[in-house]
């Protein structure tokens, strides 16, 4: 990011002055991190709890609201990374996890709630056969093993950004600069640290919404390629909806070379639609992956798939397996989450204050010359700060960096909690939000808007100058 000068000084300068005003307004954070640091790396228990310039001690939460530990109370649209769909401490999930407590957390063998879960995520995917993970890097790390196991076949298509959990198998060509990339035609595969480039190597990189690229993938390895696996819609570079006709295509170039077609919906599923992009669009996978808001707050994730995915785990030929998959605590949150919470009338409320939301976001930003762009999907949703909506992950990184973290600190300071990672991510609302939540929100983004305006060149990319890299 290039440095803007102008009257007021630069968009480093407005940043600077923001996260001064994070840090004061947060002393007992600040004093919890160093007493952290000293007994966890960095401070924090996952390296995505890091936010610059500190990371958040929360107390607690309630609804659409949480409060960190200085005692200040904010609108919580980071829903711990789109987790917190039901709301905090939603009735009906403390009901249901206080029961289960009661009764015993764990026993490694099946218990009611379970059986509930499956058949809700039956009906709503589509797909018969359900098994449960912790999370939703297991969930994914099934999908590829069997994927694999039941082709006999290595090779695995994935979408160039996405992001699908951190085991081996998938950390490759993540969070990288367009030079890191390659060529647009055959990307790089580039290794997470730790991970062999050997298991890179099975990896095929696409670009989304590129339907030719797919197909001279398949045309370049026939009969080698065991499946391919991608958000339907991509989710961790703001929001990138598939193209019309892209995911139709998909399932058909896949079924027609015996490849076996998996969407990760950890992010998606429950979240746009009861039934996800699956259930939304109305494109069939062979194994939908999912986690996240399905616990309601408790760790989970599970796996669904076809009769004839399954019938590898059901024969034996593939051991799904997990001390703790399956667990009642998690299975009682879940059956709640489905059976009370999530329930299909919920998904047009948000999504209508999501609307508001944007529209009232890209207005306030119009209003002082900046374009920008959004989506709304039942609970998701973004403002982008750029003029022009990306279709993949290279055209995503022409996005500014430093606007969108701008705009993280700007909502934090303004009392609305955003997910730390700026314009990867997307705002989560819950049940609980309010037209009042959303009108904090754009009051906030109005603020940005005023801000940035004397430091706009029109000659330069602050908002993006219409061409993606
Ligand atoms: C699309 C997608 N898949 C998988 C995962 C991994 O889930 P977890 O963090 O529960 O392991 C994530 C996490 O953010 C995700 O966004």
């Amino acid at each position: 990011m290039a440095q803007h000068h102008s009257r007021n000084g630069s968009l480093d300068e407005l940043i600077e002055r923001e996260e001064a005003a994070f840090v004061d307004r947060m002393p007992l954070s600040r004093q919890r991190w160093e007493r952290a640091k000293r007994v966890m790396p960095g401070g924090v228990a996952s390296s995505w709890a890091i936010s610059r310039p500190l990371p958040v001690w929360v107390s607690h939460g309630l609804g659409g609201h949480v409060w960190d530990v200085d005692g200040t109370e904010y609108v919580d649209m980071h829903g711990g990374y789109g987790v917190n769909v039901v709301g905090h401490a939603n009735p009906a999930v403390v009901e249901a996890v206080q029961a289960r407590v009661a009764l015993g957390t764990h026993f490694a063998q099946p218990t009611d709630d379970s059986i509930v879960v499956a058949e809700a995520l039956a009906t709503r995917f589509g797909l018969p056969l359900w098994r449960f993970t912790n999370s939703g890097t297991e969930a994914t790390m099934d999908a590829f093993h069997l994927m694999r196991a039941i082709t006999g076949r290595s090779l695995v298509i994935k979408i160039e950004g996405t992001y699908h959990g951190h085991h081996d198998a998938t950390a490759v060509s993540l969070y990288r600069s367009t030079e890191q990339l390659g060529p647009v035609d055959d990307p790089y595969r580039v290794p997470g640290p730790g991970v062999p480039q050997q298991m890179a190597d099975l990896l095929r990189i696409v670009p989304f919404n590129d339907i030719d690229a797919l197909e001279r993938v398949f045309a370049a390895h026939p009969g080698e390629i065991a499946g391919m696996i991608l958000e339907p819609m991509m989710m961790n570079a703001g929001i990138i909806p598939p193209r019309p006709g892209y995911l139709e295509a998909v399932r058909e170039i896949t079924r027609r070379h015996g490849a076996l077609l998996t969407f990760d919906e950890v992010k998606t599923g429950l979240v746009v639609h009861p039934g996800g992009v699956t259930a939304l669009l109305g494109v069939q996978p062979d194994i939908v992956c999912l986690a996240k808001a399905l616990g309601g707050g408790v760790p989970c994730g599970a796996i669904g798939g076809t009769a004839e995915v399954m019938a590898a785990i059901t024969d034996g030929v593939y051991d799904q397996v997990g001390t703790f998959n399956g667990n009642p605590l998690t299975m009682a949150a879940a059956r709640a989450v489905l059976t009370e919470v999530l329930t299909p009338d919920v998904y047009a409320r948000a999504e209508d204050l999501g609307r508001v939301m944007l529209e009232g976001s890209m207005k306030a930003l119009a209003d002082h010359g900046q374009p920008s762009y959004g989506a709304v999907y039942g609970f998701k949703g973004s403002v982008v700060f750029h003029d022009r909506p990306a279709t993949n992950y290279r055209e995503f990184l022409a996005i500014s960096t430093a606007v969108s973290h701008f705009h993280f600190l700007v909502q934090h300071n303004g009392g609305v909690f955003l997910p730390p990672w700026g314009k990867s991510e997307s705002w989560t609302l819950s049940v609980a939000h309010n037209e009042a939540d959303g009108e904090r929100y754009v009051a906030n983004v109005a603020r940005l808007a005023t801000e940035v305006e004397p430091i706009l060149d029109r000659s330069s990319d602050i908002f993006g100058s219409g061409s993606f890299n």
